[in-house]
């Protein structure tokens, strides 16, 4: 089967699909007009489905993307940018969780959106692990703790949890960790912006959520006990976290924030 098959009867020649294909693999016919799909499509294509999103007579096929992986837009209109503000200011880092788990199918949800966060070339690296078990979340924290009592950083964190308190996740009920193959081409990136994606959708719904910085650091540093507790399958590496729960407390305000600094150049 063709890579993109243009359906004649229906195209239009407007050259909407050529002029969004991100590697210009559509070009219009100098004989009779009609998209051609070039050669090196079969070797640069990023399967983004653009093509045939993006036209309005409903044209185009993707051999990759059955017809029913493109949801109609219809007249669904974005939010607002006053509701997107609204989300974006008052999306808050949570530190404190109330103990209660939150169902998988509700989480799946929210996993399930961000699978249209953008990725390099379309790739797609993106694999999650969800830590459901609270005791889980504590033991990983703990382990955290005993990579930092063989460092000076932190000291207060490593007394804080002799006391019984967990500065490092927080005592959230549920971790959320972004992995991919090594060998994706932005996998770091393309986590760093899944995760985000996470983030947002959670907030918009009432759960709150925090970037686990001092877990990062831990990976990153290479703590053995850690990669043995997270169990990453392999060839793949881990690329960021956060701790998600019910917050415990609302927030009345939205903390004042550094103007945005821009050089204007025109
Ligand atoms: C990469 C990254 C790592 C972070 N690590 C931690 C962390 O380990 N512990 C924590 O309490 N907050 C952590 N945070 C949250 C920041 O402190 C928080 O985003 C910042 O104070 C602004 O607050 P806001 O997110 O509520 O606007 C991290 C944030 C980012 C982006």
């Amino acid at each position: 089967m063709a890579l993109i098959t243009i359906d004649r009867k229906k195209c239009k020649k407007d050259g909407i699909c050529a002029a969004e294909c991100p590697f210009s693999l559509i070009e219009l016919s100098d004989a009779d007009g009609f998209p051609e799909i070039r050669p090196a499509a079969a070797r640069l294509c990023i399967q983004c489905g653009h093509c045939v999103a993006v036209c309005p007579h409903d044209a185009l096929s993707l051999a990759s993307i059955s017809p029913d992986g493109f949801q109609a837009i219809g007249n669904g209109s974005p939010p607002t940018l006053k509701k997107t503000g609204q989300l974006l200011t008052t999306r808050r880092s949570i530190r404190t969780y109330q103990r209660q788990t939150i169902p998988r199918d509700h989480i799946a949800q929210l996993l399930d959106l961000c699978r249209w966060a953008p990725s390099a070339k379309n790739e797609q690296p993106v694999n999650w692990l969800v830590m459901e078990n609270p005791q889980a979340v504590h033991h990983l924290a703990g382990l955290v703790v005993d990579w930092l009592r063989t460092g000076t950083a932190y000291p207060g964190i490593v007394s804080a949890w002799d006391q019984g308190k967990d500065m490092v996740l927080r005592g959230a009920p549920h971790l959320l960790v972004a992995y991919a193959r090594e060998d994706s081409l932005k996998p770091e990136v393309d986590c760093t912006i899944a995760l985000t994606y996470f983030d947002l959708a959670a907030a918009s719904c009432g759960i709150g959520t925090c970037w686990a910085g001092i877990l990062m650091a831990a990976v990153a540093a290479g703590h053995p006990p850690l990669f043995e507790a997270l169990a990453l399958p392999v060839g793949h590496r881990f690329y960021g976290a956060m701790i998600f729960g019910y917050p415990r407390f609302p927030y009345f305000k939205v903390p004042a924030r550094k103007e945005a600094r821009i050089i204007w150049r025109s």
